[in-house]
């Protein structure tokens, strides 16, 4: 019995010691070297518009197209990206806030070599961290500029100075909103909020929700139209997705509905969004203004000052 309790952890030490090895080589291949991530944060003014579903299922299509995606979830409290995934993660941001666990043990495994990071209640201990032990934090998830290509940061619906705080900080935003009047009123607040902190920023609008092409191409339209007319700043249009039937059905199985339900108007649509993000150019021309290293430096920047 204890012979074989021995042959058993001697086993899980050699697969923890494959997976370090597996990780390391990651980090040392020659594509991983001297780069970092497109930080990218899905917001959008009013909550329940279709943030997270858009972040997972995003994350599907660009992983389809080679892209290697993590996703961080800072919507805290109300973390929601596991419960779609249908996934608990053991640990959580926090955990690496207060140096008990590594980068890579709170990476969580998604579908579709996809990884993920539930916030917790993170923001409030990100705020609280002494300016020593920034440093060391800003060192230890920097480690993600190595092991992705793209960081999608689902955001709480924003408006709040803490969202604002992710929202400028990301590489760029990527704000989504319904065809509904509330949802567009208050994403053109967001638009708002974020020309008057820098007017350079380019902002990626998705519609979700909208009953045909027209009235989303209208609505991406009138809000492009609008941003540069009286605030002088430029949006991206990136794309809509359909009313689908197939998003909440995906849902209740706790399941991407790009995986789901692969052929359903809402998941093509999604690798429409996918493809046009690809091609799109980032927000910031400075390559070593890049990356979540230089993201969580604005953000401690932007909360002390
Ligand atoms: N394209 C769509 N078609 C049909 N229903 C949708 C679509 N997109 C989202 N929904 C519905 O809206 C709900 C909310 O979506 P989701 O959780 O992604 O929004 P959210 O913006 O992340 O919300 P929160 O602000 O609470 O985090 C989904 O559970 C789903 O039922
Ligand atoms: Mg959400």
């Amino acid at each position: 019995m204890k012979d074989q309790a021995e042959r058993l952890r001697q086993i899980i030490d050699g697969l923890k010691l494959h997976q370090a090895a597996s990780q390391i080589n990651m980090l040392n291949s020659e594509s991983a070297q001297n780069k970092s991530a497109r930080v990218i944060a899905v917001t959008s003014g009013k909550g329940g518009v279709g943030k997270t579903n858009v972040t997972i299922n995003l994350a599907i299509a660009l992983s389809e197209l080679g892209k290697r995606v993590i996703i961080l979830d800072a919507d805290f409290g109300l973390a929601n990206v596991d419960v779609l995934f249908g996934i608990t993660p053991k640990f959580t941001l926090v955990d690496v806030i207060y140096n008990r666990k590594s980068l890579f043990e709170v990476l969580a495994d998604g579908p579709r070599n996809i990884k993920f990071i539930s916030g917790g209640s993170g923001v409030e201990d990100l705020v609280k961290l002494e300016s020593t032990h920034r440093e060391r934090f800003i060192e230890n998830i920097g480690l993600l500029d190595k092991l992705a290509d793209i960081i999608l940061i689902d955001t709480g619906a924003g408006l709040s100075e803490n969202v604002m705080s992710f929202v400028m900080a990301a590489d760029e935003i990527l704000l989504v909103t319904t065809p509904e009047p509330t949802s567009i009123t208050d994403a053109y607040v967001l638009i708002k909020m974020v020309s008057k902190r820098d007017k350079d920023k380019v902002i990626k609008v998705v519609i979700n929700r909208a009953e045909n092409a027209n009235e989303a191409n209208d609505i991406l339209n009138k809000l492009c139209v609008v941003a540069e007319k009286f605030l002088a700043l430029k949006l991206n249009p990136l794309g809509y997705i359909l009313q689908d039937e197939a998003v909440p059905r995906a849902v209740k199985l706790q399941q991407p509905f790009s995986l789901s339900f692969p052929k359903s108007q809402a998941s093509k649509h999604i690798m429409d969004i996918s493809r046009k993000l690809v091609d799109s150019k980032g927000n910031r021309l400075q390559s070593e203004d890049t990356g979540i290293r230089n993201f969580v430096k604005r953000f401690f920047n932007s909360i002390t000052m």
